[in-house]
């Protein structure tokens, strides 16, 4: 059986690949060159990971080393791997967070009480959920096991840390429905979704804590930056404060999927490889800003393993 999760990311991955890709040309291009050198680098005598791998759109299989994993929660993820590159690899089916359980049995318990089953009203239930997030745990326990396990030489995490945010979201939409969570008058503040922004933001930054942590050579595909409402928008030459690299006319309307995470910032002190951003129109009214880095290998593994 799958998880409500696991059927949300399936859901998404298919209506990903059945968008119009004419725009993703550049995009497509960018990041599988990224990825690939990454690959190409990985010491084939030691494990490499793929974080995020979905059906490999992205990602040049064909230079992954033999003892290659993926890893992503789409049950179909394999499958489409096997199906687009020929390869059928070890995989992980899990959330490589291992949070969105803690945080769905939390919504549910805010929801409900859990002695009599009955709903609490919408407004406690808002301020139960408000007050349990700081609480709930967001180590990438499993993620850390596999790592102290396998010991990989080499990570890429390929395009999945911008949809944390939006997966947060919708456990806690679920768990309310068909009530809306969040505030409706935008003239109020929303101490809920505040404290879900906080969640998130802890929990990409223990993720890339985690990956800092492991040593292994870093290759990192995201989302940096959402646009919506098709202003012109150009990129200036590559700068660490991603916000200053973007040259627009008109004032943007700007997402930020890593909930306020930088994650140049956050992995100051690894030893760059590469850094760059290119913009992608992933649709008519939708155009993402994505960061790749890339990060030398050190030779151990951090306290944060307890080794
Ligand atoms: C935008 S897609 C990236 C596509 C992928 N790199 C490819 O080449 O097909 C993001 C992928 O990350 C996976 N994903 C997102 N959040 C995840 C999580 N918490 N745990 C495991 N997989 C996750 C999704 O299932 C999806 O396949």
């Amino acid at each position: 059986m799958f998880s409500p999760f696991q059927r949300a990311l399936a859901r998404e991955q298919q209506a990903f690949l059945a968008r119009d890709r004419r725009g993703w040309g550049e995009h497509l291009v960018r990041v599988r060159n990224f990825l690939g050198v990454g690959l190409e680098r990985a010491d084939p005598e030691r494990p490499t990971l793929i974080l995020g791998a979905g059906s490999g759109l992205e990602v040049p299989w064909a230079k992954a080393p033999k003892v290659t994993t993926g890893w992503d929660a789409d049950p179909f993820s394999r499958l489409r791997t096997l199906f687009r590159h020929r390869r059928w690899s070890p995989w992980v089916f899990g959330d490589i967070t291992g949070a969105f359980a803690p945080l769905e049995a939390a919504a549910q318990r805010a929801v409900r009480e859990s002695w009599s089953g009955r709903r609490r009203r919408r407004e406690v239930a808002r301020v139960r959920l408000a007050a349990l997030l700081p609480s709930i745990q967001t180590d990438p326990l499993n993620l850390q096991a596999w790592i102290l396990r396998q010991r990989p030489g080499t990570i890429l995490a390929a395009n999945f840390m911008g949809q944390l945010a939006p997966s947060a979201q919708r456990i806690v939409e679920r768990a309310f429905a068909p009530e809306d969570p969040w505030e409706s008058d935008p003239e109020k503040g929303d101490a809920l979704a505040e404290a879900l922004d906080a969640w998130t933001a802890r929990l990409v930054r223990h993720l890339l804590e985690t990956l800092a942590a492991s040593g292994a050579e870093l290759w990192l595909v995201h989302d940096r930056a959402v646009l919506s409402g098709g202003k012109p928008l150009e990129l200036a030459v590559f700068t660490p404060d991603w916000r200053a690299q973007l040259r627009a006319t008109e004032r943007l309307e700007i997402l930020d999927p890593l909930a306020g995470v930088d994650v140049v910032a956050a992995l100051e002190g690894l030893p760059p490889l590469r850094a760059e951003r290119w913009l992608w129109p992933l649709g008519p009214d939708q155009l993402h800003v994505v960061e790749a880095l890339a990060y030398e290998r050190r030779s151990e593994l951090d306290q944060i393993f307890g080794s």
